[in-house]
């Protein structure tokens, strides 16, 4: 155990005091007599100072031998200072190497994405790259708390799957022994099955599509929180996402100040992010389009452009709701007064960041969801388990699912998802 051993996000509290930080050497600039070392430790960046008539030979030599990406164990005390970023500095005493690393490839000069994404497993120790998974952990904690608040509980869905949950297009295919299995894209229905058994509940795990979609809102692994509500319609569903959105944001803002600081983050934009949120027909959002330049007819499906011209008319996030029947998924409720649309709602992100939630109420009637797996060929067998929900005492149910990755995108207000997961699955990239 190393005595006095400091992390770099608790160094207030070592003020005036002689601690030792296990650290990495991140960049450092000499002036003949003076080298001041910046430091990182995970927890956060932080600078150190090395005066050579206030430290012994061997100090002076081990910090002058420090190359980028260095590691070693730094001892002296902590001041307070007011020109450093987290307005504290260390004067050091003592430094011991633990390595001198080789020439390290990624240099403060400009990188291609390409490089940078061969060494995504270097990369992440940037500053910018730690403050967006620090931000995302934050988000993940913050769904955690708001749906486990609300008493619901938490049940993980299987990984591997005999059928489909949304649309058979973009299945990854695996062998289960001798049977066909894929890898869940939404825990969906097992939810449903689970929100029979315990009322409100949801899952939080990674989903897996095989998109041949190239596009910088879609990655082929990522993350899915889905909760499911027994005797919840419609309505009450997007009151409790707008809420949780809002949730989510606040706690960004509340904790993660100096991480948005460090992504150049618009704050002001955020803070917009109140419940509750407008919410528009897809009728009405097909004549905003056609009134605005757009080719587009009643029962085609919204592109990236479209979802952004829509979204620019709003400073919060904007529920598109009842879609078309023909173009959503099989399990939708059909709007009772009009069944050629449906009782969903698509939450869009603003500034051009995309769907970030789609949920729906979820059909009851036993009759009409066999008739929907006959329309949409979805083997009964497969599906037997499902209906059966609906035979052993059926309710109305609601819910939706909330893309972990674009969200993360949207509120660090980043140019592509590849940045907001550690180890992005992306079209042609299974490396590192
Ligand atoms: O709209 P989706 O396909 O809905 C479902 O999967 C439902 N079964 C959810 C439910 O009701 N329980 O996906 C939900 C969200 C999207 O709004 C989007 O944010 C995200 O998942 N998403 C993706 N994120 C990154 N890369 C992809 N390829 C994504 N596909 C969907
Ligand atoms: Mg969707």
């Amino acid at each position: 155990m190393i005595p006095n051993l400091c992390m770099i996000r608790d160094v207030s509290a070592g003020v005036g005091q002689r601690v030792t930080i296990g650290c990495w050497l991140y960049n450092k600039r000499s002036s003949g007599k003076i080298q001041f070392l910046q430091l990182r430790d995970g927890t956060g960046f932080m600078q150190a100072v090395v005066v050579r008539n206030e430290v012994s030979d061997e100090t002076w030599e081990a910090a002058s031998r420090l190359t980028q990406e260095s590691s070693f164990y730094v001892t002296g005390t902590i001041r307070e200072d007011a020109r450093s970023a987290i307005g504290y500095e260390m004067s050091v005493e003592e430094l011991k190497i633990i390595q001198i690393a080789e020439p390290y490839p990624i240099t403060p000069k400009e990188h291609g994405v390409d490089f940078l994404m061969d060494h995504r497993h270097l990369w992440i120790r940037s500053p910018r790259q730690r403050a967006i998974l620090a931000i995302r952990a934050r988000i993940i904690r913050a769904i955690r708390q708001f749906l486990d608040e609300r008493g619901f509980v938490l049940v993980d869905p299987p990984i591997l799957t005999p059928s489909s949950a949304e649309g058979t297009t973009n299945l990854f295919h695996t062998k289960y022994f001798d049977q066909d299995a894929y890898l869940t894209q939404s825990g969906q229905l097992y939810m449903e099955a689970a929100a029979m058994a315990l009322g409100r509940v949801y899952s939080f795990g990674p989903t897996f599509r095989a998109e041949r979609s190239k596009t910088r809102r879609h990655l082929i692994e990522f993350w899915m929180v889905e909760p499911e509500m027994a005797f919840v319609d419609h309505e009450e569903n997007m009151r409790i996402q707008e809420q949780l959105v809002s949730h989510i944001v606040r706690s960004v803002l509340d904790d993660c100040s100096a991480e948005l600081a460090a992504l150049g983050r618009d704050v002001s934009k955020l803070e917009k992010v109140t419940a509750p949120f407008p919410r528009i027909t897809y009728d009405e959002a097909v004549r905003f389009l056609q009134e605005n330049g757009h080719e587009f007819s009643w029962g085609e499906d919204f592109g990236a452009p479209h979802e952004t011209a829509i979204a620019q008319t709003f400073e919060k996030p904007v529920f598109i709701t009842e879609y078309p029947t023909a173009i959503k998924a099989f399990y939708m409720k059909p709007k009772p007064e009009r069944p050629a649309v449906v009782l969903c709602a698509d939450l869009i992100a603003p500034e051009g960041y995309g769907e970030i939630i789609g949920g729906s109420q979820r059909i009851d009637d036993p009759e009409l969801l066999a008739q929907r797996f006959d329309e949409h060929r979805l083997p009964r067998e497969t599906y037997q388990w499902y209906l059966d929900l609906r035979r052993y005492g059926t309710v109305p149910h609601s819910g939706f699912g909330l893309g972990l990755e674009r969200t993360v995108a949207w509120i660090c207000g980043l140019e592509h998802v590849r940045e907001t997961i550690a180890f992005p699955r992306l079209l042609y990239r299974l490396y590192p």
